[in-house]
């Protein structure tokens, strides 16, 4: 991939003079979904998948990017003065907001810069290439100009950058993962300190099996920010009885004793299960740690219910993909994985059922909703890097 980058650099760019090669990996989140904007935890892991970039310095104020991914869109130009999103700008409004957020932080970007890209993280598949680019921009701009700012920080910047540049109100756990990745291991983040707590994934005889729906995400991000707003609500409606600053402060039983300040049904439904997935989400990591992974999987089974009947945001393609997972041997876990509405689900899968389930699963969602559904056994892998 690094061979095929540069020689693309070299092909639009002219020459690959002052360049240099970043990778900056995807996620997928094993348990904890949409908890990270309700001061809850979350369980996501860096993918060896992810977005190569090539970039240099300009001498000029100009920004020109490519994207392999979207080659019919050829070189998109701007300018480092004046960043703004923008329609036409299409992908290049995720750089872009990167660099606007790094001007909004105070560290300004003094020339212009050839940025190409490529990922092979499938698009609005949920494992967060929008996260990854922005994180990779970040990482890039910090090399480029020395900066003096940690990963958690590039984090930060990218999850200011797409609340803010972009409009979707994001959590920070998809740049947190993809900054703070570590091969191996999935990261135990409170999301209301970003305190975290690195867990090995020792899977000895399985392996992490993503299924793409291919359900292409239309309205997800608006269906995104009206979630986290019935939350909000939520939220405001239990502190007028107990004195909390977030979902993520309560246990069930709490919660159950408190939920008659709720006045909607449905806000109810989402405000518990913000509660019971953080509740699961610490279960589920003390059940990794006791090696009982049967326990681990079953949570994450709960977790796509919940996110299925009180959360509302799998849809008839994530619910087939994850209930015939169920139904094969081998599957240790199943669950949707990331914002939801179309994505992907994650699955553990015993070593010597992975061909079977793939094809299985596979069939069983051609038949049901007509088109295929794409498979991924995935590794874990580090955070951003130069190569
Ligand atoms: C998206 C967001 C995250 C998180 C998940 C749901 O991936 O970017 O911040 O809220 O959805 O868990």
């Amino acid at each position: 991939m690094k061979q095929t980058v540069w020689n693309k650099f070299a092909e639009v760019f002219g020459d690959t003079e002052g360049a240099k090669v970043y990778f900056a990996p995807g996620r997928v989140n094993m348990i904890g979904e949409h908890t990270d904007y309700n001061g809850g935890h979350v369980f996501p892991s860096a993918l060896t998948i992810g977005t190569y970039g090539v970039a240099r310095k300009r001498e000029d104020r100009k920004l020109r990017f490519y994207s392999m991914n979207f080659e019919q869109l050829g070189v998109i130009e701007s300018s480092i003065d004046g960043l703004k999103p923008e329609k036409e700008a299409d992908w290049t409004n995720y750089p872009k907001g990167v660099m606007w957020a790094f001007g909004e932080r105070g560290f300004e970007i003094p020339c212009g810069m050839d940025l190409l890209l490529n990922g092979n993280i499938p698009n609005g598949s949920g494992l967060s290439s929008s996260a990854s680019v922005e994180v990779l921009t970040g990482f890039i701009l910090r090399d480029m100009f020395g900066f003096d700012v940690t990963n958690q920080d590039l984090a930060l910047i990218g999850q200011f950058s797409e609340n803010k540049f972009n409009g979707v109100n994001c959590g920070i756990m998809d740049q947190f993962a993809i900054a703070m990745g570590k091969k191996d291991h999935a990261i135990f983040l409170d999301t209301a300190d970003l305190s975290y707590e690195y867990a090995p994934i020792v899977l000895e005889d399985a392996k992490i099996v993503i299924a793409c729906s291919n359900k292409k995400r239309g309205l997800g991000d608006s269906k995104y920010n009206e979630r986290r707003s019935e939350c909000e609500t939520a939220l405001a409606e239990l502190q007028k009885v107990v004195d909390i600053k977030s979902l993520g402060e309560l246990t069930e039983e709490e919660f159950e004793s408190y939920k008659g300040a709720i006045a909607d049904p449905i806000r109810e439904k989402r405000a518990k299960h913000a509660v019971y997935e953080n509740q699961r989400t610490i279960k589920a990591v003390k059940a990794l740690k006791d090696n009982d992974i049967k326990l681990f999987g079953e949570l994450m089974n709960a977790s796509h219910v919940s996110l299925r009947d009180d959360y509302e945001v799998t849809g008839i393609e994530l619910d087939t993909l994850v209930e015939n997972s169920w139904k094969q041997e081998g599957v240790i876990g199943s669950r949707m994985t990331g914002a939801g509405f179309g994505g992907c689900t994650v699955s553990i899968v015993k070593t010597d059922c992975v061909d079977a389930f793939i094809k299985n699963v596979g069939e069983a969602y051609l038949a049901k909703i007509g088109y295929a559904a794409d498979f991924y056994v995935v590794d874990i892998g580090d955070g951003p890097s130069v190569l």
